[in-house]
């Protein structure tokens, strides 16, 4: 493996060989490091001509001779929104629209690389707690692996995401409680069967799936990239994934464009990033009796929330909350004036947006990009949209 790992927050380093899981000194998140590859400006026409995530194999983990695990993620669209924009007086406005992956939320990019890296170091069963988005992936991709996944859920995770993952066969239990609580029963499920741990940030792979977001972004631009993303958070990995991306891009001279500002979206029921950022802490509090509509955003103590924190304050963005009528109202508005399938997440990032703009954070010419992180289809119930018909 031409890659290292090193801990996002003391910066020990540690061997990728095995299964690795968090920093061995301070039990915080590792990060993919690649100090040997080399990225010349030429590749992009390549990268260009390639399809799905990994055109980008170039800035994954991935060894020259090995293929990954894949039901064609990535490349999703990004779209302009001209009928939303007026409606809600926004200004340079795109929409991510990551409901186009496999499994129908963005989550299909993280559970790619990590089944990739897990079962070509041995691994057979997995393991994972799930919001409800995350289990339906990691099943799909169990799946394509040929391996098994238990998935713990929160029995107030909606309908349809649960019966996605017993399709895909994820061996599903339902617990009372939040995705923290499911998070134990993983835990002592993978200590007593040997199990892999698939948790957000409990392995390092997951991020680099979620680097593809930035990756694409700036591509999808040519090249540049825009001046505020907005990005519906729980456990964080696509925030992270982002930022790793964009100076991953800079790096290698792919891009000359500033950072974007990165803002944090939460629900007002479930905000333990935007209430740390508002009161200048390096850590988040966990959030006492979660609630949430959007079940994505339902994560009350995320195992990255310092790093969250920096990258939040380092690129001047900021952390903001909103409510889950809201986000609702504006999914339904969003999925109706432009055919996308907004989730109650995706909801949320338009709310932001016109809060944003309201205080001024976000300037008439800004562009900004915001994520449908997930399809709406997963939060509905048929019945109630065809009552009275
Ligand atoms: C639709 C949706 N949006 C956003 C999130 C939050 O993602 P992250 O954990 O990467 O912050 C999730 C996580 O479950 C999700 O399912």
């Amino acid at each position: 493996m031409d890659w290292h790992l090193e801990c996002s927050d003391c910066g020990a380093t540690a061997s990728p060989e095995g299964l690795p899981t968090v920093c061995a000194r301070c039990a915080r998140p590792l990060l993919v490091r690649y100090p040997g590859r080399a990225h010349p400006v030429t590749e992009r026409a390549e990268v260009r001509r390639r399809r799905g995530m990994w055109r980008f194999r170039s800035f994954l983990p991935l060894e020259s001779d090995e293929e990954p695990i894949t039901l064609g993620e990535g490349d999703t669209p990004l779209l302009a929104v001209p009928r939303l924009a007026a409606a809600l007086a926004l200004g340079d406005v795109w929409i991510k629209d990551e409901a186009c992956n496999p499994t129908g939320s963005f989550k299909a990019r993280g559970l790619s690389t990590a089944i990739t890296r897990a079962v070509r170091a041995g691994a057979d069963r997995f393991v994972v707690p799930t919001a409800g988005n995350a289990g339906v992936a990691s099943s799909a991709y169990a799946a394509r692996a040929g391996v098994s996944v238990r998935v713990y859920a929160p029995r107030t995770t909606p309908r349809t995401i649960l019966s996605q993952i017993v399709s895909f066969g994820g061996d599903l239990v339902l617990l009372d409680g939040h995705i923290g609580d499911c998070g134990k029963a993983a835990r002592a499920y993978a200590a007593e069967t040997g199990a892999m741990d698939l948790s957000t940030l409990r392995e390092p792979y997951r991020i680099e799936g979620k680097k593809t977001l930035g990756l694409e972004i700036a591509m999808q631009f040519d090249w540049t990239l825009p001046d505020v993303i907005i990005y519906p958070t729980g456990g964080g990995t696509g925030l992270i994934g982002m930022w790793k991306a964009f100076l991953e891009l800079r790096h290698a001279g792919w891009v000359s464009s500033e950072m974007p500002r990165l803002y944090t979206v939460q629900s007002t029921g479930c905000a333990p990033i935007v209430k740390a950022f508002a009161a200048g802490a390096l850590q988040a509090e966990p959030w006492p009796d979660p609630q949430t509509l959007a079940s994505g955003l339902r994560v009350p103590g995320p195992l990255g929330d310092k790093l969250m924190l920096r990258i939040l304050r380092e690129t001047r963005g900021g952390a903001i909350a909103v409510s889950d009528e809201a986000m609702s109202d504006l999914a339904r508005l969003g999925t109706r004036q432009e055919g996308i399938d907004f989730s109650p997440e995706g909801g949320a990032s338009i709310a932001a947006a016109v809060e944003l703009q309201r205080q001024g954070a976000i300037g008439p010419t800004d562009r900004m990009v915001l994520f449908n992180t997930g399809a709406g289809w997963l939060y509905r119930e048929p019945e109630h949209l065809l009552a009275g018909t």
